[in-house]
């Protein structure tokens, strides 16, 4: 199986530099015509250039493909309006989003303002939330559409200094998991890649040798594969260094305590078979959380 993207538009966003930039080569080189969106923030989301995406345009023109650069703001939704209704008077349509523009302003949650944590997630969240909606419609539409979230480890498990990185990380994957229900009849389908690489956002955390292996070319090839027309959906892609690993949240099967058991003291008899692993699960929906505990608690009626 090879994977092309022959006739389809993508837009990824911040994809001047590093990921972006790699996800969005690569899926021109696979015949994708791609928006290449910066908005050529530094590392810490402040001020603004062109320049980077204009380079990633002129790379993949060079190559032989088609690229159209957009400096929106994905935290601003007119601006990201505007970059989609660019996208559709050029190419038609959007078949892809992969939302990976993102900043840091790591602190410990003790010296961070409430400001540097609503920026943070005002970039990540709110601008995947942003570019999802701006093309949400056309891709009902269309009954087509790949969106691929970028989610962090730094999310799912936790890392100093990144209780706003960590909490926007984990939010986008709320995001993931009920687009993924509502744009399944429109054969939309949604994803998350949870990357590890060697870019700006990384480079003073580890040695040369090490960022040497954490190619962002090595992540790219989780991205095409999230967002391609045979893509699986609600996935969490861990990529980095060559590993590929996938990321579930699992449930116990838990216990069942009648009325005159429901008391602290009794759960904590019984932690180790609420935390028994056994017969764990990953649950399709919410709502499969609530109809498990009322099957369990009817049957247990009824006996
Ligand atoms: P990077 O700093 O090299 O690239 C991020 C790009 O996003 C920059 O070109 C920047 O100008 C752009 N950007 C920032 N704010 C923007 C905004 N409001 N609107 C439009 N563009 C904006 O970072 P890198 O490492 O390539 O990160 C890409 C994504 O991967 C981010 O979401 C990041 O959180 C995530 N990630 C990266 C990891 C890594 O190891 N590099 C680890 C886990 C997640």
């Amino acid at each position: 199986m090879t994977i092309r993207f022959d006739g389809q538009v993508a837009i990824v966003t911040g994809a001047g530099n590093g990921l972006g930039r790699s996800h969005a080569l690569a899926l021109a080189e696979r015949g994708a015509r791609v928006v290449i969106n910066d908005l050529g923030a530094s590392r810490d989301g402040s001020g603004a250039s062109s320049e980077a995406a204009m380079e990633v345009v002129a790379l993949i023109e060079k190559n032989g493909g088609e690229a159209m650069a957009h400096g929106a703001n994905v935290a601003n939704f007119a601006e990201v309006e505007d970059m989609v209704a660019q996208a559709m008077a050029k190419w038609g349509r959007v078949d892809i989003l992969i939302n990976n523009a993102g900043i840091l302003r790591d602190k410990t949650f003790a010296k961070m303002t409430l400001d540097d944590f609503k920026l943070v997630l005002d970039v990540h969240l709110m601008g995947s939330v942003n570019c999802c909606k701006a093309v949400w419609e056309i891709m009902r539409q269309q009954n087509y559409g790949r969106i691929v979230m970028t989610t962090s480890s730094s999310g799912m498990y936790g890392n100093f200094g990144q209780s706003n990185y960590g909490a926007a990380k984990m939010a986008v994957l709320g995001l993931m998991n009920t687009l993924v229900l509502e744009g399944a009849k429109n054969n939309i389908r949604v994803n998350a890649l949870s990357p590890t690489a060697g870019t700006r956002m990384t480079e003073d955390l580890m040695p040369k040798e090490m960022l040497d292996l954490l190619t962002p070319e090595a992540v790219t090839a989780g991205a095409l594969l999230l967002c391609h027309k045979d893509s699986p959906t609600r996935q969490i892609l861990c990529a980095g260094a060559g590993g590929y690993a996938s990321t579930r949240l699992f449930e116990t099967d838990g216990i069942f305590l009648a009325a005159d058991q429901q008391t602290p003291e009794e759960i904590a008899a019984q932690w180790d078979a609420v935390n028994d692993t056994s017969k764990q699960q990953n649950l399709e929906s919410g709502s499969k959380q609530t109809e498990k505990f009322l099957t369990k608690a009817m049957s247990q009626l009824k006996s």
